[in-house]
């Protein structure tokens, strides 16, 4: 076996994860050929129809047989019938929290081919990258309800800021704005949540410090959503607790070319276990089963994923492709005003590598 082997587990999941996920391999294996390394690929049926048929989503020896992997690329989980925390909390939070993905990296980027929400502006001033901690925060299972169904009911729902998960995340972002444009926002609510997020500031202006060439500035959640849409050529590197970093990242996806158009990484950067890679968006039950899934956020996922096994030049390639074919505009899928299916568009872009 080559050492340019990689093995990878494939996730497919649920809705249109399934569809948008045959296009990604595609793409991924027509890539291979023409950039010579080899993907060995595992395939799991770990889904929520695979919940309705045994009660788990996946197996009890889940994490330990994904841990043999160089990588994990994941359709979407989550369906109608199943509550979407059971399928969070069954598969995606434990593969992340196991496998230490603390980064939760949302690149977004106005594609040609594609009109923003914000018309008028340039792909240069709508390119930023949402750094959400992936590990900790306000997904906790810390909490309880009480008093169940009595007048004096209530819920208690607690968040977990440690320090080391908190510095992890603002160094990530940092490291990553010395690649970029030198710019850093945090996200913060120190006004409002006035023991976790004051904590978060103090940590990220104790990191600012160790980056002077780093410009760095934190706003309130609420001010920064609107200056996303207001004024998204200040933004660059922007960086956020799991929470504000959720949201913002499908806002920043919203601003640019869609939810069908934005990837994400689950990645643990000491590269001590396997990363997972996936897009910003679900299932979709809505246009499940129809054909008509944009593929290209999970094709820019998949890119994601090249770029992580040291394969840049291969990931440039799909970057390249996703954008001729976008522009060419010929062949796009409903969601960006054309009547190509999920594969026209998948094979459109295999092509254009090949
Ligand atoms: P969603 O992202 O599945 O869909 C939101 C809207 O965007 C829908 O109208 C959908 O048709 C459209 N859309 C999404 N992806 C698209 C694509 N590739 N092409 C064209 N249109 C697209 O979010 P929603 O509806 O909130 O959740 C549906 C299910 O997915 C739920 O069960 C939820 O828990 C799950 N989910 C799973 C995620 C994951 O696996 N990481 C992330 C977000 C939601
Ligand atoms: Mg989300």
């Amino acid at each position: 076996m080559s050492e340019r082997n990689y093995r990878i587990a494939s996730i497919p999941g649920d809705g249109i994860g399934v569809d948008v996920q045959v296009e990604a391999r595609k793409v991924l294996d027509t890539t291979a050929g023409r950039y010579g390394f080899g993907l060995d690929w595992t395939e799991f049926d770990w889904s929520c129809e695979r919940y309705t048929q045994t009660g788990t989503m996946m197996p009890e020896d889940g994490i330990e047989r994904l841990s043999a992997f160089d990588s994990i690329l994941l359709g979407a989980v989550g369906f109608p019938g199943v509550p979407d925390h059971i399928s969070l909390w069954g598969l995606l939070i434990p593969v992340r929290r196991a496998f230490l993905q603390y980064v939760n990296l949302r690149p977004v980027k106005l594609l040609p081919g594609t009109t923003s929400a914000l018309a008028g502006r340039s792909a240069a001033e709508l390119e930023m990258v949402i750094v959400r901690e992936n590990s900790e925060g306000e997904y906790s299972k810390l909490g309880g309800r009480h008093n169940e169904g009595q007048p004096g009911e209530f819920v208690l729902q607690e968040s977990v800021f440690t320090r080391v998960g908190v510095e992890r995340i603002i160094r990530y972002a940092f490291e990553l704005a010395t690649t970029r444009t030198g710019r850093v926002c945090s996200a913060t609510k120190s006004n409002g949540i006035i023991h976790t997020m004051p904590f978060w500031d103090e940590v990220f202006a104790e990191v600012a410090a160790d980056y002077p060439g780093v410009s760095s500035e934190q706003t309130h959640i609420d001010a920064l959503a609107a200056r996303m849409v207001q004024q998204p050529d200040r933004l660059d590197v922007v960086v956020g607790s799991n929470l504000f970093g959720d949201i913002l990242s499908d806002l920043a996806a919203a601003v640019t070319g869609g939810l069908g158009m934005a990837p994400s990484g689950n990645i643990n950067p000491e590269g001590t276990y396997p990363s997972m890679f996936e897009a910003v968006h679900g299932s979709a039950p809505d246009i499940a089963g129809k054909g008509i899934a944009n593929p290209v956020a999970q094709i820019l996922a998949a890119a994601m994923m090249l770029e992580q096994l040291g394969e840049s030049e291969a990931a440039q390639a799909i970057n390249a492709a996703v954008e001729k074919v976008l522009g060419d505009g010929a062949v796009a899928t409903p969601d960006l005003g054309g009547k190509a299916t999920t594969a026209q568009l998948g094979s459109a872009i295999a092509g254009a590598l090949a």
